[in-house]
């Protein structure tokens, strides 16, 4: 049986929540929403499930997914423009970010033709959500997978004007719901700057593991050369 190390999980068949198929929302998407720690728990597929899931398609996990407040969908028309402005081109936003605070809106259209486009269709390869307000649809961040083998890490950031609202958390767990799906992964894991308290707050509400420190572990810009250290957030699938 498949089980997960922090919060427990339960079976729950996986093709009754939080999904937009094909455009449509059904009604019986949304009534997780209002629980979390349900969205949370309907990760791992039915043991009956499983052939059916491997069956239907190895990239189970893009799909637009939808919370209380927002909708985590692949990027639009347009999108590009106001991501920019409220996320990717705004310094505060890439201070713990591994990239420089984009430049132009060319490069976070760039950006999101390759991780929401090309890595939306394609198994194995980073792809992105783009994070949009629920009810104006406006794109105010981001949440990135990083799949590589039975292991997937990722990233995320939302707007400074939306910061502290429990934002971050509520995408997070809807996106660590999705990332489990795919059978092969069997370890999700993150690293974030040990001055980021935002962020580990962030990681430890979406249940995952304090599992230790990297020394020297990455080079943020907005730090200089000096590689900076990391604290490690992880959850794993194990079998029991
Ligand atoms: C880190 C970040 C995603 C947090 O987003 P957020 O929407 O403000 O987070 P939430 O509102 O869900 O907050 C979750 C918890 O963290 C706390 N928190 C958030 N930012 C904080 C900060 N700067 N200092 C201390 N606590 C903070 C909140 O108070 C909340 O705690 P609580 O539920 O116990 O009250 C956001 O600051 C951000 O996008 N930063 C830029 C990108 C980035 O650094 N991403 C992480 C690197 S991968």
């Amino acid at each position: 049986m498949a089980a997960v190390h922090g919060p427990r999980l339960m079976r729950k068949r996986t093709n009754t929540y939080q999904i937009v198929k094909h455009g449509r929302l059904r009604s019986r998407d949304l009534w997780p929403s209002l629980n979390p720690r349900l969205c949370f728990q309907t990760r791992i597929p039915f043991h009956d499930d499983r052939k059916m899931a491997a069956h239907e398609s190895r990239l189970s996990d893009r799909e637009t997914l939808v919370t209380d407040r927002l909708c985590l969908r692949r990027a639009r028309k347009g999108d590009a423009k106001v991501l920019f402005k409220n996320y990717t081109g705004d310094l505060e936003c890439s201070r713990y970010l591994q990239r420089r605070p984009h430049v132009s809106v060319a490069e976070t259209e760039a950006m999101l033709r390759k991780l929401c486009d090309e890595g939306w269709d394609t198994p194995g390869v980073p792809f992105s959500w783009v994070i949009a307000q629920r009810t104006t649809d406006e794109p105010i961040g981001l949440f990135l997978a990083f799949p590589s083998g039975h292991k997937t890490d990722f990233h995320f950031g939302i707007s400074k004007r939306f910061w502290a609202q429990g934002l971050a958390s509520e995408a997070g767990r809807v996106a660590l719901g999705a990332l489990w799906r795919p059978p092969e992964t069997q370890r999700i894991w993150t690293v974030c700057d040990v001055e980021n308290v935002g962020s580990k707050r962030v990681l430890e509400k979406m249940g995952l593991s304090f599992e230790g420190t990297l020394k020297r572990w990455v080079v943020l810009p907005a730090f200089g050369t000096e590689a900076r250290d990391c604290h490690v957030f992880g959850a794993t699938r194990v079998q029991t």
